[in-house]
């Protein structure tokens, strides 16, 4: 008789079936219940008991800030050596083989006293020229028509930019899809006269957007603006040559304005190296097509940290974001718009390009191939991005639930980001398992490679604790809190008494 060996998730599963339940509401978790007693994440109803101060109300806290809140909660803090932060959306920001070195100083004096003075609203005329030049040579050589610096907003990061155009789109509804960059959800609820309306898109679409999807849902829910980040945090999907196009053209024919989030057009996994993804490619009238562009330092430039980004067009837009910024940012830092020239320099950027392509293209082969080796094969691989959105799946209770698998990745020294953080304000639900992002979890392989492997190592003995039922070491127990945690906790828990 020939003998068939188990697979690597086969004997997992079955060895880990024995020892864990299903969980099948919140209430039944702790890592479920800890996520809702976080600030901002009790339900409507609950929303009372969180305004302490009069009038001041928690928006609701995005990923970032609970990951990190509960990364700290079990010791982390940043530049611990011995933790793997595969949460933080952010490229290892150090030299890299065949990369431009970064500058390590910036001669102030070479700008003049004026350096000093607040810059523009809109940034400095050198950079928007810059900037504009390089949308015009990099996706612009076919297109009659050119950017100038009139079609070109600096502003102090993406976040800072996108706050800027949602405060000048009025009372209308406004698109997005999830799987999506969360941040968006908490900065659209935050302007209350614009009205955002979701939509999910499928694992079994591979997460891409339809052109001829999103054209219904501009005519069927009557939406006047769409945002959407393309190439696609947190699903690595990317929409490109006649797809985009066609979006592009989608935008004008509709009447419809498009925001699209381009953070991420440099970190393309697929064809030749040094080449870069925009819409600007196919916008035939600057001033006319109704779309708008948003990138920057932060990921492409590896420069997160200085604050440098913009946003790119027609001119009227230029003009609105001129005013909303003079309320809402004041505008990117002087001297770091002077240092930003030099990054715009187009051999720099295509010789950097090059160099992050085959760097991240590497990483994420080896990502891949450690995930299948530890029976997590990835569903939907990205293209794009430096992230992976991984199915749990496959995987037995409880740690088939992101936030579990949270949980039990930061006892090990592992900071990933739990599906949830994803999803349509899932603290709105009422009970969170519900969630569509419930059985995800966010690798990102940003950071250098030492620190990627720290992480699957941990992800690794995460899931031998599950495959040793004798182990004695019990799933979805005795997580660590914050003293604000424990205050809040849950009486029913078992972990300690209740203050309250
Ligand atoms: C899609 C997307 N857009 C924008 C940003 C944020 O850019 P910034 O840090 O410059 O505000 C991020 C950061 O994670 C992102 O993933």
């Amino acid at each position: 008789m020939v003998e068939t060996k188990a697979t690597p998730l086969e004997t997992f599963r079955s060895a880990a079936q024995a020892i864990v339940d299903q969980i099948h509401h919140e209430t039944e978790s702790e890592a479920h219940r800890i996520f809702r007693n976080h600030p901002g994440h009790g339900r409507d109803r609950d929303k009372k008991e969180e305004e302490h101060l009069p009038g001041i109300k928690h928006p609701g806290s995005t990923g970032v800030i609970y990951v990190t809140d509960r990364a700290s909660a079990n010791g982390f803090y940043y530049g611990n050596p011995e933790w793997g932060n595969l949460g933080q959306g952010a490229p290892e920001v150090g030299d890299i083989p065949g990369a431009v070195p970064k500058p390590d100083s910036i001669d102030l004096k070479r700008f003049g006293d004026a350096v000093h003075e607040y810059a523009p609203g809109t940034g400095t005329t050198e950079l928007r020229k810059a900037v504009a030049n390089y949308y015009n040579e990099t996706y612009r050589k076919n297109q009659p028509q050119k950017y100038g610096p009139e079609n070109v907003c600096i502003v102090p990061g993406g976040r800072a930019g996108m706050t800027r155009v949602a405060a000048v789109i009025g009372s209308v509804n406004c698109g997005y899809q999830l799987p999506e960059y969360t941040s968006y959800e908490s900065m659209l609820s935050a302007f209350k006269n614009l009205v955002p309306i979701p939509t999910v898109l499928s694992a079994a679409d591979r997460y891409k957007l339809s052109v001829d999807d999103l054209k219904k849902e501009i005519k069927g829910r009557g939406l006047s603006a769409v945002i959407l980040s393309n190439p696609r945090n947190p699903t690595g999907m990317i929409i490109e040559g006649d797809e985009l196009k066609e979006l592009v053209m989608t935008s004008k024919q509709m009447g419809a304005t498009f925001i699209l989030d381009e953070f991420y057009s440099w970190y393309l996994h697929e064809g030749e190296l040094g080449r870069a993804v925009s819409s600007a490619e196919y916008i035939e009238d600057v001033n006319e097509t109704p779309v708008v562009i948003i990138d920057g330092l932060t990921k492409n430039w590896r420069c997160p940290g200085w604050r440098v980004c913009w946003v790119v067009g027609p001119k009227d837009m230029i003009t609105a974001l001129n005013q909303s910024g003079s309320f809402l940012d004041g505008g990117a830092s002087h001297p770091m718009q002077c240092a930003a020239l030099e990054m715009l320099d187009l051999e720099r950027c295509k010789q950097d390009r090059i160099a992050l392509q085959k760097r991240f293209r590497a990483k994420r082969k080896h990502v891949l191939e450690r995930l299948e080796k530890m029976g997590l094969p990835v569903v939907v691989e990205p293209q794009a991005t430096f992230y992976i959105w991984l199915s749990l799946e496959s995987l037995p209770a409880p740690l088939n639930s992101g936030l579990v698998m949270f949980e039990e990745l930061l006892r090990e020294k592992t900071i990933v980001v739990p599906g949830q953080s994803f999803d349509i304000n899932p603290a709105h639900r009422r009970n969170i398992i519900d969630s569509p992002c419930e059985k995800f979890i966010r690798i990102s392989y940003g950071p250098e490679i030492e620190q990627v492997d720290r992480g699957l190592d941990a992800l690794e003995r995460v899931l031998a604790k599950a495959r040793s039922p004798d182990s004695g070491h019990e799933f979805n127990k005795g997580y660590k809190r914050t003293r604000e945690e424990e205050d809040v906790l849950d009486p029913s828990s078992p972990q300690r008494p209740s203050k309250k």
